[in-house]
């Protein structure tokens, strides 16, 4: 990595905005390598030199990790010239980490979306070969039953004739039910209750692997990922690698 303006990087980062950067900088607040730096064009290797705000040293990531619960009504698409999409509900500083969600969520589907800057984490997890679960919860028309967890058991056929894979469907002996599935076609949760003769009126994603949705985030908020949640994603996954 060659090197890099210091305020650019911390910015890169995601800690602050140029501006606010240069101010923090000025500030004498950022050590490089424990020595004060108030310049915020001073060239850093991002990579070897320790970097430091206010006493806490700031870890170079080439890659970052973040859950959002999005909410109805946004989709799930880097840009749009008209509509609303995920990366407009992210705080100023991480709109510049280049950020893209892994798979997508519909529009009117609420949960658990994945935003990294890694495309190899992301084409591990939405690639069916993995094996990584997928679990909605879903209000439908109708109360599903035995016969649709038996449906779903074999592989859903949908309306067009696309086989999907073996997938599971809890039922609660009411209209609302959850499903795991490990692939992610078009609106398939959907066209899949669908073929049951269950149309779905609403979805949410639960989780991803093992990782739960943090239902303590409010519509819209992140958080960003630890290593252990990364863990519960991809067991054999490594920051770093
Ligand atoms: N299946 C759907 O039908 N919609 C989603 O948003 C996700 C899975």
């Amino acid at each position: 990595m060659s090197q890099m303006r210091l305020d650019k990087l911390l910015s890169e980062l995601g800690v602050a905005s140029r501006k606010e950067l240069r101010d923090i900088i000025r500030r004498g607040r950022v050590r490089v390598d424990g020595a004060v730096v108030t310049a915020p064009e001073q060239k850093v290797d991002a990579e070897r030199s320790e970097v430091s705000l206010d006493g806490e040293v700031i870890r170079w990531q080439r890659f970052r990790y973040f859950m959002m619960d999005k909410p109805e009504g946004v989709l799930s698409v880097t840009e749009d010239r008209r509509q609303q999409t995920v990366l407009d509900l992210l705080p100023e500083e991480l709109r510049r980490l280049g950020l893209f969600p892994v798979g997508r969520l519909d529009k009117d589907t609420s949960g658990l979306l994945l935003l990294t800057n890694d495309g190899d984490f992301a084409h591990r997890v939405i690639s069916p070969k993995s094996g990584v679960e997928k679990r909605y919860r879903a209000e439908v028309e109708g109360v599903p039953d035995e016969r649709d967890v038996r449906a779903f058991e074999r592989g859903i056929v949908l309306a067009d004739g696309t086989e999907c894979l073996p997938a599971k469907l809890e039922t609660t002996g009411e209209s609302v039910c959850f499903v795991t599935v490990m692939e992610g076609k078009y609106h398939q949760v959907k066209r899949m209750l669908a073929a049951c003769g269950k149309p779905v009126v609403h979805l949410r994603r639960l989780s991803v692997g093992a990782l739960t949705l943090d239902e303590s985030l409010a519509p819209g908020g992140v958080r960003e990922l630890s290593q252990e949640d990364l863990c519960k994603v991809l067991s054999d996954f490594a920051i770093g690698n």
